[in-house]
């Protein structure tokens, strides 16, 4: 048995899997995200060690996870959790979608010319070391203190074993790591005041990075399991989902929404705001387009509503609404794909006195399909696009929503077991991996073996009969973006 843990953004997910690589059960307990301003995004890194101990602590009850092999991580990407010279936290982390540092990516690029071509990507608001040189600024007796910087799953590794370390796929989006080498870059380290002293080791996603360490496995009752790497999240649903090999790609309908493809070499795009980032599985990298608020855009209007997201999506399911001439812009937490706008915000247009909680939950639906359109058209522009693409996280449960994208991006979209757990299952894959290898196993082959995709359980095929309406659409919110954004750009400067 393996165990996967994927600390997400709403909540830590425990998955446990079988020797050939079944999923045997799964846990979770839900975090909360404080923004203490506005683009301001917050979280306790000693709260997702609590529900770490809380989800090993579920899965006791359902398994006997004394047979554990081996255990891998998944996480919430570029996220800085800045501990002291004890290892102690020194401020909360500041997470993947604030937007914050926007002034200091702009100093960062001019300062240093070649930052982009060798981190491969563009310096933007929510990448590590764009923070780092925030809390620099703004917190000077906060960086004074700075001895290391981790990833969110990188510290809960480091609780769990004492060792700190990371892997290529997350260490990419810090912005630090030449991609091309898999390796810290001591100029981009420089550029923010650390070297690699203030750095964990980088591995391959399935290496060994050390063992539970004695304390921790008598508090967990677990034997004192081997732990691996791991990877980012969106690179371990890739794992999870047998997105491996060049020209397959899936998207996650996770807080986040991605579009996720494979190359097999490191190819930037800075220009599209792609993100090229190194896969978790040695001599593979990855193209990213990604939208900011995808599920959490529904979170939110249900959670305005004092909805559930269920009840809001039977609500339009059950009325049998195909279209609205309501518009929706998901850029409640800035945007990447294809703005890079921090500042960019949610917007709700074509609102009359007949116009019902229906339309606008339709209208969010189709404005999040619209962003991934955005990241589709980037991924094209960036010569990286898959022909069908399997769909995960939480988002991706809901088969209307799934439709309505298939038809949006008028591709074949595969809805596939395991889907839900997409990131957690990637961790357990690479626990396997990484254990098996070590008993001296080839790697292509086990990747071959276990990394397979899993069972098709609905396959969406766009549907013509609504090809005009989307295009149409599209180009509206295309327009609203560009028309709106000078007056955004004022609001956002009245907001505290
Ligand atoms: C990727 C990104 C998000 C987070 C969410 O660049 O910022 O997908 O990884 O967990």
């Amino acid at each position: 048995m393996y165990l996967g843990l994927d600390l997400g953004t709403s909540g830590l997910k425990g998955v446990v899997i079988d020797d050939k690589g079944n999923v045997l059960a799964q846990e979770s307990a839900s975090l909360s995200v404080s923004s203490p301003h506005a683009t301001w995004s917050e979280q306790d890194p000693l709260s997702w060690w609590q529900a770490c101990i809380d989800v090993i602590e579920q899965l006791q009850q359902r398994l006997d996870l004394s047979k554990l092999k081996a255990l891998g991580l998944s996480g919430q990407m570029h996220g800085a959790t800045l501990l002291d010279s004890q290892g102690d936290v020194l401020r909360p982390c500041i997470l993947w979608n604030d937007g914050r540092s926007q002034a200091q990516c702009q100093a960062l690029m001019a300062e240093f010319p070649d930052l982009i071509e060798r981190s491969g990507n563009l310096a933007m608001p929510g990448f590590t070391a764009p923070k780092i040189r925030w809390v620099q600024e703004n917190e000077p007796t906060v960086f004074e203190k700075l001895a290391f910087v981790l990833l969110p799953k990188d510290y809960l590794a480091y609780r769990l074993t004492g060792e700190m370390s990371s892997d290529c796929s997350d260490a990419a989006g810090t912005l630090w790591l030449n991609p091309q080498t898999r390796q810290w870059d001591n100029v981009l380290l420089a550029a923010t005041g650390l070297t690699q002293a203030n750095m964990p080791k980088v591995h391959e996603g399935c290496d060994l990075v050390g063992v539970l360490s004695e304390e921790v496995a008598q508090r967990l009752k677990l034997p004192q399991l081997p732990v691996v790497a791991g990877a980012g999240d969106n690179a371990a649903g890739a794992v999870g989902m047998g997105v491996t090999n060049p020209g397959q790609g899936f998207i996650s309908l996770g807080t986040s929404g991605v579009y996720f493809t494979v190359s097999e070499s490191h190819k930037a795009n800075p220009e599209n705001t792609v993100h090229a980032f190194c896969h978790a599985l040695p001599n593979r990298w990855h193209q990213m387009g990604v939208t900011l608020s995808a599920a959490n855009s529904l979170a939110w209007f249900s959670k305005l509503l004092g909805k559930t997201v269920p009840e809001l999506l039977d609500g339009l399911e059950d009325s049998g609404l195909q279209r609205t001439s309501v518009l929706f812009l998901p850029y409640l937490s800035g945007e990447r794909t294809p703005h890079n706008d921090p500042l960019a915000n949610g917007q709700f247009v074509g609102l009359v006195n007949t116009t019902n909680v229906e339309a606008m939950t339709l209208a969010v639906l189709e404005g999040v399909a619209f962003s991934l359109l955005d990241c589709q058209n980037a991924l094209d522009s960036a010569g990286s696009i898959a022909d069908e693409l399997s769909l995960i996280g939480g988002g991706a449960r809901n088969a209307m929503w799934r439709q309505i994208i298939a038809n949006v991006l008028n591709k074949r979209l595969i809805y596939r077991d395991g889907g839900d757990v997409g990131p957690g299952l990637g961790a357990a894959r690479l626990a396997l991996l990484g254990e098996q290898h070590g008993q001296g196993k080839d790697i292509e082959r086990l990747i071959k073996e276990y990394c397979t995709m899993p069972e098709a359980l609905e396959v969406h095929e766009p549907e013509e009969a609504t090809r005009s309406y989307y295009q149409e659409k599209y180009a509206l919110y295309q327009s609203l973006y560009q028309s709106t954004k000078d007056l955004n750009d004022k609001l956002a400067l009245l907001s505290d």
